[in-house]
This record gives structure tokens, sequence and C-alpha cells, in this order.
């Protein structure tokens, strides 16, 4: 038994033994593995930082290559900016040129704005000396008409200069007969003078001829023709009573401005004179209508009627209702070739043995030498600075119209004066028409 036992714990000895030296192996085996992962891991390591090398070089590779395209980059931008720069001077430099020329174009400009706006001054100086010009004539006219009437009766008429040398002894002379030099020399002046004004600018100004007058009145109102005040001496009948039984006389004016002629006629004559009258510019038929003696004298009938362009207006003006037409200055301010039925219009509406009184323009008058070129619109025609026209007539062409349309002659002569500024020491020719015609009683009854 004790053999049994020993020789049972010899195996249990030995099964320990073998069992520790398994463990022992195992162990061994373990370490190993451990050592072996230890190692791998090492290796792992080493491949990681292998890798992270690689990357790195990588990275220092690609950023190598970075640096080469940015270089590259930058270079080509540099190239381009460098270009840039270039084209910007080069731009800068043509917009300096361009800026220069723009301010030499400018400076130019101005300089020719100026001088267009000193050309222009110089024009409208021009223009506004010649109106005036025209005005202070056309005063002097009016005044000079008006002493005409003071002086007609009496025995200071006729101012006859028989010596030239006393020339300036006085404010006018009557019946200034023109010597063949003057005559000669007024004639080449007028003749010299050309139409240079376009057919459109020439018909435009007619088309619209009741517009420039229409303004000349917006302008100057009834400053400016003074009312005349002599007419009823100078033509007594046109204010005298009717015959026993007979109606009102009836006065027509044409183109009666703002009134300078019918208001004087109408309050010498307030019950027996009924007083017709018409201008193409409406401004001018409202300021005369505006006069307080208008309502109150209640014998005037004012309206608008452009006589060369429209019928008659039958509601104002009757066929043979008129015995008496004054045309003042009037006649001038109608195109020449309106002038036949203008004359027609005024014969239906004139009475027989009406009359007719005309104060006008005539041929070589001052007015007409002292037009500038570029006015001139037709013979004898012309263009004032305000755009108003104005004719000068002779008195045969004036009688030849007067008579085609069926009136007779009255009388029909030029009033020639010479007057003098005697402070300025200037002589001044004026030549102007008077005449009468009259609608014969024979020929209403053909
Ligand atoms: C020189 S001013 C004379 C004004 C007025 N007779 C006087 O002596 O006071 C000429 C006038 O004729 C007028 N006129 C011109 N042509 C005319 C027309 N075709 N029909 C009516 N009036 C006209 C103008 O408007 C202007 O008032």
């Amino acid at each position: 038994m004790m053999e049994m036992m020993e020789m049972m714990e010899m195996m249990e000895m030995m099964e320990m033994m073998e069992l520790m030296m398994e463990m022992m192996e195992m162990m061994e085996m373990m370490e190993m593995m451990e050592l072996m992962m230890e190692m791998m891991e090492m290796m792992m390591m080493e491949m990681m930082e292998m890798m992270e090398m690689m990357e790195m070089m990588e990275m220092m590779e690609m950023m190598e290559m970075m640096e080469m395209m940015e270089m590259m980059e930058m270079m080509e931008m540099m190239e381009m900016m460098m270009e840039m720069m270039e084209m910007m001077e080069m731009m800068e430099m043509m917009e300096m040129m361009e800026m220069m020329e723009m301010m030499e174009m400018m400076e130019m400009m101005e300089m020719m704005e100026m001088m267009e706006m000193m050309e222009m001054m110089e024009m409208m100086e021009m223009m506004e000396m010649m109106e005036m010009m025209e005005m202070m004539e056309m005063m002097e006219m009016m005044e000079m008409m008006e002493m005409m009437a003071h002086t007609r009766s009496s025995a200071f008429r006729a101012r006859f200069l028989d010596n030239p040398d006393k020339v300036l002894s006085q404010n006018a002379w009557d019946d200034v007969e023109w010597d063949e030099d003057r005559l000669a020399e007024a004639k080449a002046k007028v003749a010299a003078d050309e139409v240079t004004l376009s057919e459109e600018e020439i018909r435009a100004l007619d088309d619209d001829a009741g517009q420039h007058w229409d303004v000349f009145y917006a302008k100057n109102g009834s400053r400016f023709f003074k009312e005349r005040n002599y007419l009823h001496l100078e033509f007594p009948f046109l204010v005298a009573p009717p015959a026993e039984g007979a109606g009102p006389n009836v006065l027509l004016e044409v183109g009666c401005g703002t009134g300078a002629s019918v208001y004087p006629l109408a309050r010498q004559a307030p019950n027996h004179l009924v007083v017709k009258c018409f201008d193409f510019a409406p401004t001018a038929v409202e300021v005369l209508k505006s006069n307080p003696d208008y309502a109150a004298l209640g014998s005037i009938d004012a309206f608008v009627w452009d006589i060369a362009k429209d019928p008659v207006p039958v509601d104002h003006l009757a066929p043979n209702s008129v015995d008496f037409v004054l045309l003042i200055f009037v006649l001038s301010a109608i195109k020449p070739d309106d002038l036949a039925g203008v004359l027609d219009k005024l014969y239906s509406v004139v009475k027989p043995g009406g009359r007719l009184i005309i104060r006008d323009y005539g041929r070589y008058d001052l007015a007409q030498l002292r037009f500038k070129p570029g006015r001139k619109l037709d013979d004898h025609f012309y263009v004032r600075g305000d755009s108003t026209q104005v004719y000068f007539f002779t008195k045969e062409e004036l009688a030849k119209a007067f008579e085609t349309a069926g009136f007779a002659v009255v009388n029909n002569t030029y009033d020639r004066r010479l007057i003098v500024n005697r402070k300025k020491q200037q002589t001044m020719y004026r030549v102007w028409l008077q005449s009468m015609f009259v609608k014969p009683e024979a020929e209403a009854s053909q």
C-alpha cells in the first residue's frame, strides 16, 4: 500500500510535473506570443511611422508641388498684374489724354459758347438797338403826325427848305423834294439787298404773323401807340352827325391795335358813331376792351379777325354796312400777295360812297433804308427784329391795288419830310403815304 501510495504520489507528481511543463510551455508560448505581439506592435509602429514619414514626404512633395504651383501662379499673377498695371498705366494715360482732349474740347466748347454768347449778346444788343430805333422811329412818326395835325391848318404848315444851309434851324421841313442823287442812292441801297432767308422761313413768318404781333402787344400793351387826338381835326367828317333820318355812321378800323385811333374818335361822337374795329392779335383786342371807355361808351365793337386769311365775320360786319374805314400803318403789315384779297373783303363791307383813309410807309422811307442785310423777304418787304413784317408802298401801286378792287382815288400823295435832330445834328428823310379811296356809288347799282 505504501508503495502504491508512493506510486500514486509519484504519478501525481509526474502529472503535476507534466502539467507544470505544459504550463511552462504555455507560458513560454505566451511570452513568445507577447514578444511577438510586441514585435508586431513595434513593426506596426514602425510601419506607421514609415507611413507617416511617407505621408509627410508626400505632403512635403505635395507642398512643394503646391508651392511650386503657387509660385507659378504667383508668377503668372505677377505677370498678369504687371500686364494689368501696364494696361492701367496705358488706360490712365489714355484717360489722361482723353481728359486732356476733353478738357481741351470743353475749353474749346466753352470758348465757342462764350463766343456764341457774345455773338448772341451782340445780336441781341443789335436787335434791341434796332427795336429801340424802330420804336423811336414809330414814336417820332406819331409825334410828327400829331405835330402835323396841329400845323396842318396853321401858317406853320409850309416850312419849305429853300436854303440847304439852314437845315439845322428847324426840327422838320415839309414836302421835301428828293434830288436825283438821293433817290439814286436809296435805290442802289435797296437793290443791293438780297433775300437770304429760305422759303420755309419766309412762309413760317407769314403763318405766325398774328402771333408775332400778339407778342408785341403782350410786351408793350397800350404804351406803344399813343392816342391820336388829331384824327377828328384832320378828318372832321368821321365824327360829323349823319344826315337827317339816317342811322349812325359806321366806322371800321382795320388792325386797330389797342385802340389809339378809335377811342379819341368814339369819344368825339358818342351818340352817332358806331365803331367796329378788329385786329388779328388777340392781346391787342383784349387790351382795347379793357379800357374803361369800352363799357362806358358802349359804341365800340372790337373783335379778333385775320383779314388776310379768314372770311368776313358777317355777325360783326354786314355787307355794304361801313361808312368809313381807317387803315393806319396796317396795309404795310400785310404780305403784298394778300393785299388784293384784303381789299376785296373791304369792298364787300363798305357802303357805296364809303371812304377809306390810308396812312402808311412810302417807298425809300428811312425805315426801309435802315434795314440791315438778311431782313429782306421780298421786294420792298422786310422782317423787323421782333418778327413783324413791313412793306413800303409807292403811291402808284397802292392806287392800282385799290382801283383793281373797285375803289376810286380821292387823293393819293407822298408826305415827304425832313426830320432834324438838332442836338445830334442828324437829318432823317421820311416818306409816308396819305391816301383816300372811295367805293363809287355807281359800282353799287351794277
Ligand atoms: C403798325 S400796327 C398799327 C396799329 C394801329 N393801326 C395804330 O395805328 O395804332 C399794325 C397792326 O395791324 C395788325 N395786323 C396786321 N396784319 C393783320 C391782319 N392780317 N389782320 C388783322 N390785323 C392785322 C397788327 O396786329 C397791328 O396791330
